[in-house]
């Protein structure tokens, strides 16, 4: 394949190709950011820019960019077999050997031994909601259809996932089903109920009790959490968080579904967010950081209990009625094996919690006293600075995102890739990142508030 020149393709893109999340009016005028290759936490741009990937592409280029191992391991699989369909009794040999490589990875306890793979984490979400309900009906409980989720949470763009995302954005024009509920978040900065951690005695838990108590906890199927919520602008949860919810989740056999999303596969410095947080969930979710994003792939993991119920108590002759073309396929699951081959010679997750903890003080010792900076959250490679008018908790200059979209622009300019997720500013390096490539990270982002602050 000829390469194409730079003018031409930037014409054939805004004539041919939509965008997600891109408001196209603007995309006509500004056009796109071709990408030609990249190696470790460096982009190279198709106009010859090389740029630092400060946000891991969408929090997914964990083990950073240029991995042919990844590649060679995907172009083996080809020539053995690509794909054939999971449904019924087929089956092949790497989604087998990718399954149990996760159930000895997840931590002691959780008993989480059975897995179906999906393309993404939206349809992982999907799954997990469907494979919920089918546990409550095996219970001969099939009225168990609500959901509930937490103010700030992304879940994903398929019809259910975006039921139980709550950031509003998502809900222009579509509204989410009624048999999502909604309740607070643990979102210090902004309770819900103006208090302040510990006193709160994490009032942020009791909203989902009552809200379970006035649904009717026999209407309730599920709760979905991330363990850190990360779209929503990396909220880190109180320690004692998750012990309390699924204490309440157990009390009313409601299933706890964790979405490991972005927190899974080393990204908080742990295998997975429920290490972090000692959390016993009965569904996980998974995708971005299992194949790095070198291939779409996802999924869930359920309990030995959650999977007995429906294996054994489901009514005779009912099969578990979900599926997708793409469930467990080869070639997406050659690529995660060889993504986790990387993640564990070089022992990225040790070195997302080290260089991450590096991240969060060099932010606090930049930003700590800036006057717009509000809040510095932040776990293993996962960082936020919240900014907002001195002294209150409104968007800078009064206009949400303005502030945080500038800053990003800037660094875009400057040579690193930063994002606005609503009022703040984060940071999601991939996990190979060096304390000398976060230095750098955090003086672009410096010099890009800086040059806002005082040009706008
Ligand atoms: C926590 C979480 N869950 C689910 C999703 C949806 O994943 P996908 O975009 O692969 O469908 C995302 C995507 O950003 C996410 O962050």
């Amino acid at each position: 394949m000829d390469p194409m020149d730079l003018d031409t393709l930037r014409e054939l893109d805004i004539a041919h190709l939509m965008h997600p999340i891109t408001e196209f009016r603007k995309y006509v005028e500004t056009g796109p950011r071709i990408v030609r290759g990249g190696s470790g936490i460096h982009l190279e741009m198709a106009d010859g820019r090389r740029v630092i990937d400060g946000f891991s592409g969408l929090f997914n280029i964990n083990v950073g960019h240029g991995r042919h191992e990844i590649a060679d391991a995907v172009h083996r699989q080809m020539r053995d077999v690509p794909y054939y369909p999971a449904f019924y009794e087929f089956s092949t040999e790497t989604p087998i050997r990718l399954a149990k490589r996760l159930v000895d990875l997840f931590p002691e306890g959780r008993e989480l031994e059975h897995l179906l793979f999906t393309s993404g984490g939206s349809d992982a979400n999907e799954t997990a909601f469907r494979t919920a309900k089918l546990y409550h009906g095996a219970k001969r409980r099939p009225e168990r259809q609500k959901i509930i989720s937490r103010r700030y949470a992304y879940h994903g763009i398929t019809r259910s996932a975006a039921s139980a995302t709550t950031l509003p954005a998502y809900h222009v024009f579509s509204a989410p089903e009624p048999t999502h509920v909604h309740t607070a978040a643990p979102y210090c900065f902004r309770c819900d109920f103006g208090k302040t951690y510990p006193d709160c005695a994490l009032a942020c838990v009791d909203d989902i009790e009552a809200a379970i108590q006035r649904e009717g906890p026999e209407t309730i199927a599920a709760v979905i959490a991330e363990p850190i919520q990360g779209t929503g602008g990396i909220i880190v949860p109180p320690k004692e968080y998750f012990l309390q919810l699924q204490e309440i989740c157990r009390r009313h056999d409601i299933l706890l579904i964790l979405d490991e999303v972005i927190t899974g596969f080393g990204r908080t410095g742990h295998w997975f967010g429920m290490d972090a947080f000692n959390i016993f969930p009965d569904i996980v979710s998974f995708a971005k950081g299992i194949t790095s994003g070198y291939l779409p792939l996802g999924g869930i993991a359920i309990t030995d209990e959650v999977y007995r119920t429906i294996k054994d108590d489901s009514p005779p002759g009912l099969p578990y009625m979900f599926g997708l073309t793409y469930n467990n396929h080869p070639t997406a699951c050659a690529a995660a094996m060889a993504n986790l081959d990387i993640i564990e010679r070089e022992h990225l997750v040790e070195n997302a919690a080290s260089v991450g903890s590096y991240l969060k003080q060099k932010l606090e010792k930049t930003f700590g006293g800036h006057p717009v900076v509000a809040d510095i959250r932040g776990i293993g490679m996962l960082a936020a600075l919240e900014c907002t008018e001195p002294g209150t908790k409104d968007p800078v200059g009064g206009h949400p995102m303005k502030f945080p979209s500038a800053v990003a622009n800037k660094c875009w300019d400057l040579g690193l890739i930063a994002r606005a997720l609503w009022d703040n500013v984060a940071l999601a390096p991939p996990l190979c990142a060096t304390r000398e490539d976060i230095d750098e990270m955090v003086a672009i982002l410096e010099r890009a508030f800086h040059e806002v602050s005082t040009n706008g």
